[in-house]
């Protein structure tokens, strides 16, 4: 289960948020930190078992060190992670890790400080690249970047990023673009796309070919591979070349409150009104409304066609 903390974020990438007319929820429409404890708990009473904190930005929720913290103490809860683009990470990691958070991914898009600039927009690659360190040294490990593979900007510089699996052991995660929201930035990620398969010939013809690893998950949304001589590990996450609905197991929550069946799709089933109509039992409903949501997940979605959600964006449900 992906559960999004909130709808703002502290970096602005080309293909996620717009920099003007951005809507935001409001704070009371937020999830609370016992509301989330009670959801946690019902997702584990129908057996989910991994948790994944996002955004927005989760890293924003003043209250995530207790979030963290609550969700640790759930029995049950076998994996705890969480997905940011590390700017806090200095001050943040070590009490992360303390409070009982397993790993993290990092969204990183460049290791070349002007298309960061470019492409995420606020923040530098400098920032970034503190975070990290600060991840690796708090324990928040194994280190997972992500890279969002954009023409025009960083489609060239995934060669330098999958380097990084050489002599780290990291995974570096290419991910396609994916046009979410009907606005600018589902625009962009249509007419910036960049196949995995052009990715994937980028970095064997500079680097080497890639030997593929035999997944130890079946629903793993990226196909691994291994450089020669690599300690870390290159994954290729293929919505739109290589879609893996089939194996989805994916429940996403968003900040305001909704199980957001699909990332790809619009429908949504209401928790926050079961958790705030009655008073008694929250975890036995969310556990029916979760069964309900997982029962009517969409399989397909209809990104050869340039469309997904319209809704909501990416930044909205968390990625
Ligand atoms: N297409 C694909 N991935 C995206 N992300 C954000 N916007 C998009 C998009 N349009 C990714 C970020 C982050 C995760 C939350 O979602 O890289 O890792
Ligand atoms: Fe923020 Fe992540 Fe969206 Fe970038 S991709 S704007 S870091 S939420």
């Amino acid at each position: 289960m992906r559960i999004s903390l909130t709808d703002h974020c502290n970096l602005r990438c080309v293909y996620c948020m717009p920099l003007d007319d951005l809507h935001f929820a409001r704070k009371e429409e937020l999830l609370t930190a016992p509301e989330i404890e009670t959801v946690v708990r019902a997702a584990v009473s129908v057996g989910f078992r991994k948790f994944r904190l996002t955004g927005g930005e989760p890293t924003l929720r003043p209250d995530l060190l207790e979030i963290v913290g609550r969700l640790g103490e759930v029995e049950g809860v076998g994996d705890l992670a969480l997905t940011t683009n590390a700017l806090l990470m200095p001050k943040l990691a070590r009490p992360l890790k303390d409070a009982g958070l397993n790993r993290i991914n990092i969204h990183l898009d460049s290791l070349n400080p002007k298309t960061v600039e470019r492409q995420m927009r606020w923040g530098t690659f400098d920032q970034i690249w503190r975070g990290i360190m600060a991840a690796e040294e708090a324990g928040l490990v194994p280190i997972k970047l992500n890279a969002v593979v954009t023409a025009g900007y960083n489609e060239t510089d995934v060669v330098d990023l999958a380097r990084l699996t050489l002599d780290r052991d990291w995974h570096v995660r290419f991910i396609e673009l994916m046009p979410l929201g009907g606005g600018e930035c589902a625009t962009l990620s249509v007419q910036r796309y960049v196949s995995n398969i052009e990715t994937r010939r980028r970095i064997e013809a500079e680097i080497g070919p890639l030997t593929a690893l035999s997944s130890s998950y079946i629903s793993d949304e990226a196909r691994n591979f291994q450089l020669p001589n690599a300690r870390g590990v290159i994954g290729f996450i293929s919505p739109v070349s290589e879609p893996y609905c089939g194996t989805c197991n994916r429940m996403r929550l968003t900040a305001d409150g909704k199980f957001h069946l699909c990332l790809l799709n619009d429908d949504e089933l209401d928790v926050r009104k079961a958790l705030r109509d009655y008073s008694s039992d929250g975890i036995t409903r969310v556990a029916r409304i979760l069964e309900r949501a997982v029962a009517m997940k969409p399989t397909g979605h209809h990104l050869l066609d340039g469309r997904s959600t319209r809704e909501r964006s990416m930044f909205q449900i968390g990625g």
